[in-house]
């Protein structure tokens, strides 16, 4: 276990990830892990290290290897440090069939990075992950909360453009998502 005591929350997150154990049954608080991820990672630059893991796992009274296992296995936790801009763009049948490997080339190109690589200034990350469940609209790619749907090139350019000067990571969900649940 690493020395996860130089992590800290916020006390609005950390109280947030103590009551998300509130909404199960006795005995399942396990069940909190998902979205306590999402509020450490929110936290923590858009990535998981394993201290936040650690800590993660004493606030849930879990076992750090719980989180590991969990955290690693879903394409939305990050477990190494990514851009301000996290683009994700889905390379599975519609997407695919519909370009999706043009756009990932053209990313390559623009940001001369490869898939699951940063660039050097810290502000984009390229990722290419599974069906998004917006196969209707492909091909098409997610930044933080937001689908771009019926990709082209010039749209794919234009989103660089809109991120380029961005000053916080993107995120899937944040403190104020759970606020409302
Ligand atoms: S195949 Fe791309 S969103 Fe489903």
């Amino acid at each position: 276990m690493s020395d996860s005591k130089n992590i800290s929350f916020t006390p609005e997150s950390e109280a947030l990830i103590k009551n998300l154990t509130k909404r199960y049954p006795e005995g399942k608080h396990k069940s909190a892990l998902l979205p306590a991820l999402h509020i450490a990672q929110a936290e923590h630059d858009g990535w998981l290290s394993v201290p936040v893991m650690d800590k993660v796992a004493e606030l849930l009274n879990l076992q750090p290897i719980e989180v590991y296992e969990v955290a690693s296995f879903y394409s939305m936790y990050n477990l190494k440090p990514v851009g301000k801009c996290l683009i994700e763009v889905c390379r599975t049948s519609s997407c695919w069939l519909r370009g999706a490997e043009d756009v990932v080339k053209h990313i390559e190109k623009r940001l001369g990075i490869k898939d699951g690589e940063t660039t050097a200034d810290g502000k984009y990350t390229l990722k290419t992950v599974e069906c998004l469940g917006s196969c209707g609209t492909a091909p098409m790619l997610q930044i933080g909360q937001t689908f771009h749907e019926n990709l082209t090139l010039d749209k794919v350019d234009k989103i660089l453009e809109e991120w380029k000067d961005a000053t916080n990571h993107s995120t899937y969900l944040n403190t104020d998502t759970f606020r409302k649940i």
